[in-house]
Parts: structure tokens; sequence; C-alpha cells
């Protein structure tokens, strides 16, 4: 009699592709595994060809506090997979209350008045925009769903369960290869309060005089908790069962503030370089610099919402200056520091020593010998 011999397999190891998309993400989102693997896990089943006909590829629901990275997930799944963020079509559902305003998602029937004007927001043309040779995916995004008008709701319900939306001048805009995804502030103010030191479970103590500290894994339940249950308590069935994943985003660590900052450090740098070889500069910041940049751009309460920002006015705009009034120029290698003492930013040249710094590497953290060489290097 033949022998079968099982093989166990493992459901939880992903594709080539899929492994290489959650390894971008990674890289791009930062401390949100989790929510990084139920999109991974979504790209999987449709490249499998096993999610549900008639459908969209996936409806998800991101919970959790602000500026923890709910829309910059999306944007960096667009960024990964057809290489452009604005390939995102986002509605910001409070800005859709009334009919004239729905007409912008959906146009007007013919004959009303402005009806040739309109360029639905949501026609196929629009969803199909930035598909590429091998990837055909759109991307939707509705953010603050809970202020949608009834109007806004009952047409998000039918692309949800049908994956179909009828546009002013009845024509039918197909989501069957849309991923859809839905973010709200739900339970925020329930997880906000269970972060505030003294009240119910606060991060650790190794955080800053802000607060932010390693939040732990016990802390990282409790909030999926309290959003799941606000989303329940407050949306109706017929909309849960439509969702296919609720995901809590978590709040985010010191350690992973920090990394956020070198990401968008980076950007900086890239920004920089990419603006033409007259302006090929490289940044160089010291220790005290990303601190006070971290310092100011987050709060835990706020999360990273203000580092972009930050990093702008702090950094991009005085380089700019620098730049514009011929103070720096191709090749130079600025080292910005932050002064305590005088409280502020200060941008000097490195010495000429260090100017042969290679600029595809930038933004490494000077040593402290490198910053005592820097000409002018007033001391932090
Ligand atoms: N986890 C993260 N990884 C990398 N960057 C992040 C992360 N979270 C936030 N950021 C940075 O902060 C900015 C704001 O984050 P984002 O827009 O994703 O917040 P959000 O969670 O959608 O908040 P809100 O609920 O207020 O809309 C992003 O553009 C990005 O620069
Ligand atoms: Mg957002």
């Amino acid at each position: 009699m033949r022998q079968h011999t099982a093989k166990l397999l493992d459901p939880r190891k992903t594709g080539h592709e899929a492994g290489r998309l959650e390894e971008d993400l990674k890289k791009r989102v930062v401390g949100q595994d989790e929510a990084v693997r139920q999109v991974v896990n979504t790209y999987q089943t449709y490249l499998a060809g096993m999610n549900t006909p008639g459908r969209p590829i996936g409806n998800l629901l991101f919970l959790g506090p602000t500026g923890t990275g709910k829309t910059r997930l999306v944007e960096a799944l667009a960024e990964s997979l057809v290489g452009d963020a604005r390939a995102v079509i986002r509605i910001d559902c409070a800005e859709f209350q009334h009919g004239h305003e729905i007409a912008k998602l959906v146009g007007s029937p013919p004959g009303y008045l402005g009806h040739r004007e309109t360029h639905p927001a949501l026609s196929q043309s629009a969803l199909n925009q930035h598909h590429t040779r091998t990837v055909k995916i759109s991307f939707l995004l509705f953010d603050e769903i809970e202020k949608a008008s009834d109007t806004l709701w009952n047409l998000l319900l039918g692309i949800l369960d049908k994956a179909s939306l009828t546009l002013g001048d009845n024509s039918k805009v197909d989501f069957s290869n849309t991923m859809i995804f839905m973010t709200s502030n739900l339970g925020a103010m329930d997880m906000q309060r269970a972060l505030q030191p003294g009240m119910g479970f606060a991060p650790s103590k190794t955080g800053d005089r802000r607060g932010i500290g390693q939040v732990e894994p016990e802390t990282n339940r409790k909030l999926a908790d309290i959003g799941s249950a606000a989303a329940r308590r407050v949306f109706s069935p017929e909309f849960i069962n439509r969702i296919d994943r609720i995901q809590v985003f978590q709040p985010l660590g010191e350690s992973q503030l920090r990394r956020i900052l070198e990401l968008e450090l980076h950007l900086v740098q890239q920004r920089i370089l990419s603006a033409g070889a007259e302006r090929a500069l490289v940044l160089s910041l010291t220790q005290s610099a990303k601190d006070h940049l971290l310092r100011t751009g987050s709060d835990i309460r706020y999360g990273v919402r203000y580092l972009r920002r930050t990093v702008d006015r702090a950094l991009v705009e005085p380089l700019s200056n620098l730049i514009a009034s011929g103070q720096v120029s191709a090749g130079d290698t600025i080292r910005v520091n932050y002064s305590s003492r005088l409280e502020r930013m200060m941008f000097s040249h490195v010495a000429e020593a260090l100017r042969t710094v290679d600029i595809r590497q930038p933004l490494k953290c000077l040593s402290a010998q490198q910053v005592a060489q820097t000409a002018g290097g007033t001391a932090a």
C-alpha cells in the first residue's frame, strides 16, 4: 500500500511580491507593522485571485490617535505599487455635506446647471488614471467618515457592498479593482485619556518630559479594544458587516519618532539633490538639532503631525534663504546645530576637509570631533 506523507504548510508565509511590498511599506511607515501586515494580506488575496467577486479588493477601517500614519500608510501603498502618492483619491467626508458638494463626487444629471463643467472626482477615468502596465489597482480614501452626511453615507455603503456607483449622467463606476480605506477619529479621545500620565495606562517612564515613551504591548491591545468598541457602538451593523478589517493604529514611542525624523530628513536631502546639480548641498545635523526638531514637531497627543511642517520651517526655509542669498553653493556641506543658549538653529559651512563627504550618503550625524572642527562652530 502506498504511504502518504503530509507536509505541513505555513499559511502565514507571503508570496515574493507581497513580501517585497511589506518590506517597502515598513521602510516608509514606522511602528505600524500590524496595519502594514493587514494591507499586505489584502493585496496578497487579490494577487491570488481570492478576493470576493463584485466587491472592492478590500474595505479597511483605520482608527487610532491622530498623526500616527493612517493616511501615510495609504499614500505609501500607492507610492509602492504605482509609484505615486497622488494616485490616492482622498475624500474628506466633512467637506461633502450638501447636494452641490456631493455633485463634485458624482457629477450632476444632464441638463443641470454646470453639468458639463463638473468632472466627477469618482469617475472611472479618475479611478484608473494612475494604473500602470502591471498594476491595475485604484486607491480610495474616505477620511473622517463619522462626519459623512446621509447622502454620502449611502453612497459609501453602496460602494463597499457592490463595488459600484451610478454617476449623475447614469454611467456606472466599477470599484472592484479598488482598495477602500476609511479613517475615523472615533475612540481617539478615550485612547488619549488612557494615555495621559496618571490616568488609565500611561506610556512607560522612559519617555521625555512630553511623555513620549515606549508604549507597552498591553497598552496597544487595550487601545485596539477601545477603538473597535467605539466603532461598533457608533456605526450601524450594516456598515460594520461591510468592513473586512478594523485596524487600530498604535501611538508612536520615542524610538519610532526618531526613525520618522530620519525619514523626513532623508526626504529633505533628496529634495535638495533633485533640485539640480547647482543646488547639490549636503545637510548634516547634530544630535541637538535632531532633538530640537523632535521636541517641537511631535507630541504624544498629536503624533508626528507637525514634524514635517517643523522640518520645513526650521530647516528648509532658512536653507532656501541661504541659497537665495548666495551664502552657500553647490558641493557645500551645511552643518545644522541647535544652540540651546541662543535658542535657535545655527547653520554653518563644514570645514574644507569635510567637503569631500559623499553626497550619496547624506545625513550622517557629525562626531564630536567633526563638530569641534567645524568652521565657526559655537558650542551648543
Ligand atoms: N507611522 C509613521 N511612519 C512614518 N511617518 C509618519 C507616521 N505617522 C505619521 N507620519 C508622518 O506624519 C504625517 C501625518 O501623519 P498622517 O497624515 O498619516 O496622520 P493620521 O494618522 O492620518 O492622522 P489624522 O487622524 O489626524 O488624519 C505624515 O505625513 C508623515 O509625514
Ligand atoms: Mg489622516
